[in-house]
């Protein structure tokens, strides 16, 4: 099966996306401007040492393993493709922003973490739409965390920084939704159900995984982990209902 096949809207369809991430550059670039990036990060050691930790592991995770995602669309069509190299592009400025913030926090990044190794070995031995179904599950299980960021983040930097990346990923999130609609409804009911209950559990695991690895900044921003467990699990769900609608 090529990978245009593993698609399932029209070319078409796409070019509004295209349209939409050419313009969000300039959305970009006037939330960044309204950021005190120089402003001292007056935190208790111990929040700062949390929010390292944290953006440390977004840092790695945000900064993907685009190259791969694009190889797999090489079939698809001219808009989507496009699209998903603005896609890419705008994770990439999502690891920069995390680099910013670690930058404004007065820490270094890491060069490997356990949960991002895992996440792009999975990632890389699957298809296409595999690949986008497990994109959709990370975005839509980490927005909570965004959102509690832009909220609720212990200084303006670090509210900023959450604001640039969860407006962001709500259009992430419809991208997607776009790219996999339909997929499902070509399956017979056996098969769709398995892949369900699959794309469930993996959300469950991915939305421990952030639970686990960021409950503490969770804390922080006034977010208590089991709060945002439900939280992620809602947003998947919206997601999947989404996609099947
Ligand atoms: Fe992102
Ligand atoms: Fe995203």
């Amino acid at each position: 099966m090529t990978a245009h096949r593993d698609t399932t809207a029209s070319d078409v369809a796409f070019e509004k996306w295209v349209t939409h991430f050419t313009s969000n550059r300039r959305r970009h670039d006037a939330i960044e401007a309204m950021i005190d990036w120089e402003a001292p990060a007056r935190l208790p050691t111990g929040v700062r040492a949390i929010l390292v930790r944290s953006f440390q592991r977004f840092e790695l995770g945000e900064g993907g393993d685009g190259l791969h995602l694009l190889r797999k669309a090489e079939g698809c069509g001219t808009a989507q493709r496009e699209a998903l190299r603005l896609l890419v592009a705008e994770e990439q400025k999502h690891s920069a922003l995390f680099r910013r913030g670690l930058q404004h926090l007065g820490a270094g990044t890491l060069t490997n973490h356990w949960s991002d190794l895992i996440f792009t070995r999975l990632r890389r031995a699957l298809g296409l739409r595999t690949e986008l179904a497990l994109f959709l599950t990370a975005e839509a299980v980490a927005m909570p965390y965004f959102v509690v960021l832009a909220r609720s983040g212990p200084d303006p930097v670090i509210r900023g920084i959450g604001t640039r990346i969860a407006l962001d990923e709500e259009h992430h999130l419809a991208f997607q939704i776009a790219q996999l609609r339909g997929g499902l409804a070509a399956l017979t009911t056996p098969v769709r159900t398995l892949v369900l209950l699959l794309w469930w559990v993996v959300a469950v695991g991915a939305a421990t995984v952030v639970a686990l690895d960021h409950g503490s900044a969770l804390r922080a921003c006034g977010l208590p982990v089991r709060r945002y467990w439900g939280a992620a699990l809602r947003s998947f769900r919206r997601a999947v209902e989404a996609t099947v609608s």
